[in-house]
């Protein structure tokens, strides 16, 4: 591996794990922490953990590669034109979080040149580390991982996500074909953890109608290194804007779920 994606990829790994144990110290003591809605939008929530676990990341990126773009959820893009850029969510699945519920964990992806390079999901309360980096293979904690065999939707169960930023109707045909034909769904509120689950093959893919860069550029990465197949992310300028996601196991997942997404 290259010297320069080889150290951030190391440092990913290790800084991933120290903010970890800082947001789980946030989570055990979640009935203290102010909770804010982003923008108004009720079911959008934001807190001084999230702001916290990022300014943690934030500089000791400063620190170590000051040369380095950064874009983060919570503080926004710096310098996003460098070789090397980090995109960062500090907590995904803030609302699982704040509610108590299990599944949140902290993503963070290393981009070279607008490529995707190494990623890194850390899940704290069950102590689940995936990583990859690219050509090397995807890991859980120490274990090589590998997507799931499946080629029917008969065959496991497919994540979905869903926020406010798109329409209902954007989503809700999906649903209807994927019962229709026999699949199941399934939603824990931390789209980067279910992509990780696709990697480990734990779920067979994933659709999201619009998700946001910072939470799915490891994910995807993952799940490519764990052999299987995702939609290009980053195109239409998607680092910015965001995207849809769609990700499957095999070709015949990503075919059929790319073929019952909504159109538009
Ligand atoms: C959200 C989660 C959720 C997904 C949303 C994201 P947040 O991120 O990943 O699963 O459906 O699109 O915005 O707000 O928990 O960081
Ligand atoms: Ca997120
Ligand atoms: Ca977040």
């Amino acid at each position: 591996m290259d010297v320069d994606i080889q150290q951030r990829y190391l440092f990913a790994r290790q800084l991933v794990q120290k903010v970890g144990s800082i947001a789980l110290d946030f989570y055990l003591n979640r009935n203290k922490l102010e909770i804010e809605c982003k923008k108004g939008e009720s079911q959008d929530l934001v807190s001084i953990a999230d702001k916290s676990v990022e300014n943690e990341i934030k500089s000791a990126l400063k620190q170590h590669f000051p040369q380095d773009g950064f874009l983060g959820e919570e503080s926004g893009a710096d310098s996003l034109e460098r070789e090397f850029c980090w995109v960062v969510d500090p907590i995904d699945g803030t609302s699982p979080f704040l509610y108590g519920l299990h599944a949140w964990c902290i993503s963070i992806a290393v981009l070279r040149n607008k490529e995707v390079v190494a990623g890194v999901v850390f899940d704290p309360l069950h102590n689940e580390l995936f990583h990859a980096a690219l050509g090397c293979g995807a890991f859980l904690n120490e274990q090589p991982i590998k997507t799931a065999g499946a080629t029917s939707v008969k065959e496991g169960l497919t994540g979905v996500g869903m926020s406010h930023r798109v329409q209902p109707d954007t989503f809700i045909p999906l649903l209807q074909r994927l019962l229709s034909d026999g699949g199941m769904f399934i939603r824990n509120g931390s789209g980067a953890l279910m992509l990780s689950y696709v990697a480990a093959g734990r779920l067979i893919g994933y659709f999201e109608p619009h998700i946001n860069a910072w939470d799915t550029l490891a994910g995807m990465m993952l799940i490519k290194e764990a052999g299987g197949v995702t939609n290009n992310f980053l195109a239409n300028d998607g680092l910015l804007k965001g995207n849809y996601v769609l990700a499957g196991c095999s070709e015949e997942i990503f075919d059929y779920l790319n073929r019952i997404k909504p159109k538009g």
